[in-house]
């Protein structure tokens, strides 16, 4: 292994870093994990467009904590070259932490546009950025987030590890595929100085309610159908989101440049078992004879799970997603530290107890909470 000055970020703890995305489920989720590690004592930037999927409410003690002084927030489309280009030499970037992306698959089955535009172009553009801007220099880093997805379908056996030949089959996954060829070309042709990371299916606080576990609670909450798509047995890979932050900052502070990391929970689950575990955890929390919206909306359900209903399956549904995350493991010293059903008893009640934020952004006001309150506060 071959860890010289060069290849290893070693100003990783004093960094300033440019956080792309970091108004989304994981980018937020990674901004409050660095701002409160002990060994760094860099700034953030928040880049973010504020698409639908950003919400600067999942910041809102971050803002109070360390706002203007270690936490910055910069409204901005990473296919923006001259803005982008003008924040990274405004904050003095040392690395950039790229997650920003159209990240919903069902979205991208319906307009797959959007995910061309922000995943392809705006890493295209980043990556621009920063070759322009750091001109040659070693001691930056640019770090892009990407998934498993773009491997593909795994059959009843089998993990994906870092040299899977890719073989996405979402616009999604072809779009972060696509981003990723993209980031290991500007090392081999530029020498940037790059990391990538792919990660499972992650789940945890401020997750955005179109994906299976958020959407499926809050609709259980609401007395709604629980949409199971096909036959329920598709099996995800499930990584609580603070052990994926966790294995990011690793990555920052000790991976190589130019290599790739696969991150996982080593956690498979069929999304029908993921569905009726909630549901059982919910009884716990909320029973269903104490719930006022199911006795008004649905009167006859005597239970979450009888709110189940199998529906058509999404076209092109990858199978089985599995990581072998060994090389993270024996290289960096990374390794979950949540089981999942702890983990998924702690999301289910965040998202029981933050009613603020969920009927937030259930109405959509979480949008106009930004311009109010945040703009408000800081224009
Ligand atoms: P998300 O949809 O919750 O958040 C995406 C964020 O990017 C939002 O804040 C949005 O406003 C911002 N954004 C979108 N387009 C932008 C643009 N053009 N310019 C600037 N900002 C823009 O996504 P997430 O689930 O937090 O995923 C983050 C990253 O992690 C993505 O790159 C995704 O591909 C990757 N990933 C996600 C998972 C998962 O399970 N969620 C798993 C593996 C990898
Ligand atoms: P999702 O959370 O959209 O993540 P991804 O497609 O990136 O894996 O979906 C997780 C799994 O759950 C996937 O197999 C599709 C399935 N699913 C449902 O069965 N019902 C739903 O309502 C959603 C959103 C997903």
């Amino acid at each position: 292994m071959n860890q010289g000055p060069d290849t290893v970020f070693s100003r990783a703890t004093t960094a300033n870093l440019l956080v792309t995305g970091g108004a989304g489920f994981i980018g937020s989720n990674f901004i409050r994990s660095v701002l409160s590690r002990v060994g760094f004592s860099g700034r953030v930037i928040n880049y973010d467009k504020l698409t639908y999927a950003g919400n600067l409410m999942n910041l809102t003690e971050i803002e109070n904590e360390f706002g203007g002084r270690r936490y910055f927030f910069e409204r901005g489309d990473i296919c923006d070259f001259e803005n982008v280009k003008e924040v990274l030499a405004r904050f003095q970037i040392d690395a950039v932490v790229h997650f920003a992306a159209e990240s919903h698959v069902d979205r991208s089955i319906f307009g797959p546009k959007n995910f061309v535009e922000t995943n392809i172009n705006g890493t295209f553009t980043l990556l621009e950025a920063a070759r322009e801007l750091w001109a040659g220099r070693k001691d930056v880093r640019f770090h892009h987030i990407s998934t498993d997805e773009v491997f593909g379908s795994l059959g009843d056996t089998g993990f994906f590890s870092e040299t899977t030949p890719y073989d996405p089959r979402s616009p999604y996954s072809a779009s972060k595929a696509a981003s990723d060829h993209l980031v290991r070309a500007y090392f081999h042709t530029y020498g940037l100085p790059v990391t990538l990371s792919n990660c499972s299916n992650n789940y945890g606080p401020y997750h955005f309610p179109e994906k299976l576990i958020p959407l499926t609670v809050l609709n259980a909450l609401e007395g709604k159908q629980l949409p199971v798509y096909g036959d329920g047995n598709n099996v995800r890979d499930w990584l609580y989101v603070e052990d994926h932050c966790d294995a990011i900052w690793q990555i920052l502070l000790k991976g190589r440049t130019g290599e790739t990391y696969n991150i996982g929970g080593e956690c498979e689950k069929q999304n029908i078992e993921v569905v009726r575990g909630i549901c059982d955890i919910l009884e716990e929390l909320v029973p269903v004879d104490s719930n006022e919206k199911i006795r008004k909306r649905s009167p006859g359900i005597k239970a979450y799970r009888d709110l189940i209903a199998f529906v058509t399956d999404r076209p092109g549904h990858d199978r089985r997603y599995a990581i072998n995350c060994d090389k993270i493991k024996t290289e960096l010293g990374w390794k979950q530290t949540y089981d999942f059903e702890q983990g998924l008893r702690e999301t289910v009640a965040w998202f029981v107890r933050n009613t603020q934020w969920v009927e937030a952004v259930r109405n959509g006001d979480y949008q106009k909470w930004i311009e109010t309150n945040y703009f408000g506060r800081t224009r």
